[in-house]
């Protein structure tokens, strides 16, 4: 099956890093007296270890169709960058759990989504549990193509810095927003290399896109009601979102949006956003890769 994407990073090697992260000192609200933009941002702690534990699922199942040598390293590489930061994750929903915001109920419909509903379906006749991976698959790379915005995001956003943002969590979200934007073309480059069809792309994101936008309202929503310390006090609104994401602490709602609308250009390809140097640049400095390297 030739790969119809253009060849432009034949010489990526992904290294999955370790890190180390100390959370004893991080306080409840993180970027200070912006709960709504704390708990908007730690939604990605509820989903990720989940929805990454499935990514490195659905691309052990995928690895067997890989005809490529070079993107098969690249599919090995993907699943230890994403197996590491589906476990920095779940250290940030521990402590959140110690600090009185219990995350067990949103997690646990997380989990039934992505095990059961979205997991494998081995009673499949062969041919059409290769369709499934193959679908999956399109779904991965869709939601990839948000958390490589989202790190691109978040290695060029000034205002959580400004806003007094907590160090360790900045890294925690620059470390894996880097990875993010250094891997963004594997899940992609896979998808085409098992189905090059336009048709798969677009559904995956018509999928992907709506289900991400929707799992995260609730889990903001969740979150600011399990805040022990708000009592229901903050509703989340679009207008909140929008003022919070004109100071910096989150992405456009707009911006994301026409993030999406990108992906199904017929001639888009992940290289097309973001930088892999930036995100080098900021691999080779972050404070956790340094302390894990130190020990
Ligand atoms: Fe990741
Ligand atoms: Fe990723």
């Amino acid at each position: 099956m030739p790969r119809t994407a253009p060849e432009v990073h034949t010489d990526l090697v992904l290294e999955p890093r370790d890190v180390r992260f100390d959370w004893s000192a991080l306080p409840l609200h993180w970027i200070p007296d912006e709960p709504f933009a704390t708990h908007t941002v730690n939604v990605l702690h509820l989903l990720l270890p989940e929805g990454e534990r499935w990514f490195v699922e659905v691309f052990k199942e995928a690895l067997p169709l890989v005809r490529d040598e070079q993107l098969r390293e690249e599919v090995l590489g993907f699943i230890g960058q994403e197996s590491i930061h589906a476990e920095a994750h779940q250290e940030v929903l521990d402590h959140l759990l110690a600090q009185g915001l219990d995350p067990r109920p949103y997690v646990r419909q997380i989990a039934w989504l992505f095990q059961r509903v979205l997991g494998p379906k081995p009673r499949l006749t062969a041919r059409r549990r290769r369709e499934n991976v193959i679908e999956r698959v399109a779904f991965v790379a869709a939601i990839e193509h948000f958390t490589a915005f989202l790190g691109n995001w978040a290695l060029n956003s000034p205002g959580l810095d400004r806003a007094g943002a907590d160090a360790t969590m900045l890294d925690l979200l620059r470390w894996h927003g880097a990875e993010e934007v250094e891997h963004r073309s594997v899940a992609f480059d896979l998808l085409v290399h098992l189905d090059p069809g336009y048709l798969r792309r677009v559904r995956g994101m018509l999928l992907g896109g709506p289900l991400l936008v929707h799992l995260w309202v609730r889990g903001v929503r969740f979150l600011l009601a399990a805040d022990p310390t708000l009592d229901g006090r903050i509703r989340p609104s679009w207008q909140e979102a929008w003022q919070v994401s004109r100071r910096g602490l989150l992405p456009d709602p707009v911006q994301s949006l026409r993030s999406g609308l990108r992906y199904l250009r017929r001639g888009y390809h992940p290289t097309q956003e973001g930088s892999s140097a930036q995100a080098l640049g900021y691999l080779a400095t972050s404070p956790a890769a340094r302390a894990a390297a130190a020990h």
